[in-house]
């Protein structure tokens, strides 16, 4: 996967077929109207993921003859990125595609490493493929029309980054916090480009990037069903700072270690209001992670900056315990 700015984004939809999938937030952006494409369909974020949106794309494909030497673009957040590579992996068995992430936590996370996929039923994510981008466009010029929310927690995964193995990225926070927001973005898309192109079915080393996310996840669905959502940076973090405590536990990291890391972590990110999280009704929700294997539960261990293993599984039981 290479990478693009706008202006080389420009010159190529001039001269390549291009069907633009964007957000609908994005419909009356002077900036698309640079963008010279062919066909164009704006979408709800909230709907994008969801069987109707793919064949109604699907349809739309088909009766303007989009071939394997056209172009699919996706302009918008997650939801418009997942959405994209998902359609470009299955459309006619697969053709070329684009992604420009316009949330951060799309263009450093979810447009990088070629996951893409639609909830189906009602599980997340339930069908996907793995396709990776041509290419990737980053123009920060739409992360200044995110909300404080999207700003402030879109910024987990790159902590998350920093945390597991780019040592850039950890010096670059501590010093700077999220003042220089091209550096961020760029070497967070180096650093999970590096580890997903060593392992993009995720087999082995590309497991190190869910650190956080199995108690992040169930949290996420928790908050959702107890009509209260969080969004996923949020829980990202408040999942990070959990498992550091378990990985206390288990001796994983010294007392040092853990105390010195959630400081870090409360330096980064606004968590001072928070109500406490009750861990032991979120751990239902943990059942459902893609890692755990029969009864146990799957974790990324976590023993210092930049040292991590892929893999470690603990019973339900010691969860419970280790949460208490
Ligand atoms: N494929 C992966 O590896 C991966 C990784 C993490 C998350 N995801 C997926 O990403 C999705 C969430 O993505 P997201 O958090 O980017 O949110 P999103 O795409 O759902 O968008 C959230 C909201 O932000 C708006 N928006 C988008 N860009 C904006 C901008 N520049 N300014 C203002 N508003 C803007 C959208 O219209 C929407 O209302 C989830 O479906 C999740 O499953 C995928």
């Amino acid at each position: 996967m290479k990478t693009m700015n706008w202006f080389e984004w420009i010159q190529f939809s001039k001269s390549n077929r291009i069907f633009l999938l964007a957000d609908d937030f994005f419909q009356n952006d002077p900036l698309l109207k640079e963008i010279k494409v062919d066909q164009s369909i704006f979408i709800s974020a909230k709907i994008a993921k969801s069987l109707s949106t793919v064949e109604y794309v699907w349809n739309q494909l088909l009766e303007n003859q989009f071939t394997k030497h056209d172009f699919l673009v996706g302009v918008g957040g997650g939801s418009i990125t997942d959405l994209t590579t998902f359609i470009a992996g299955t459309y006619k068995r697969g053709i070329p595609h684009i992604l420009v992430p316009t949330t951060l936590l799309a263009a450093t996370d979810a447009a990088i490493g070629g996951k893409g996929g639609i909830d189906f039923g009602n599980f997340k994510n339930a069908v996907g493929v793995i396709k990776s981008p041509e290419f990737l466009v980053i123009y920060p010029h739409f992360f200044e029309q995110l909300g404080i929310e999207e700003t402030t927690f879109g910024w987990a995964e790159v902590a998350k980054h920093a945390l597991i193995g780019s040592f850039d990225l950890y010096k670059e926070l501590s010093a700077n916090k999220f003042q220089n927001v091209e550096f961020l973005v760029s070497k967070s898309v180096e650093f999970k480009n590096s580890v997903v192109s060593e392992d993009l079915y995720e087999q082995g080393r590309r497991k190190i990037l869910n650190f956080g996310h199995t108690l992040g996840h169930a949290l996420e669905s928790y908050q959702l069903e107890s009509n209260s959502p969080y969004s996923h940076g949020k829980c990202v973090v408040l999942g990070m700072l959990k498992e550091l405590e378990i990985m206390h536990k288990i001796g994983s990291i010294s007392h040092y270690q853990k105390d010195d890391i959630t400081q870090w972590l409360h330096h980064l990110f606004p968590l001072e209001n928070l109500p406490n999280t009750p861990w032991l009704e979120v751990l239902p929700y943990v059942k459902n992670d893609k890692k755990n294997e029969g009864n146990l539960i799957g974790f990324v261990e976590f023993c210092g900056v930049g040292k991590v293993e892929p893999e470690m599984k603990l019973s339900l039981q010691t969860v419970k315990e280790l949460l208490s």
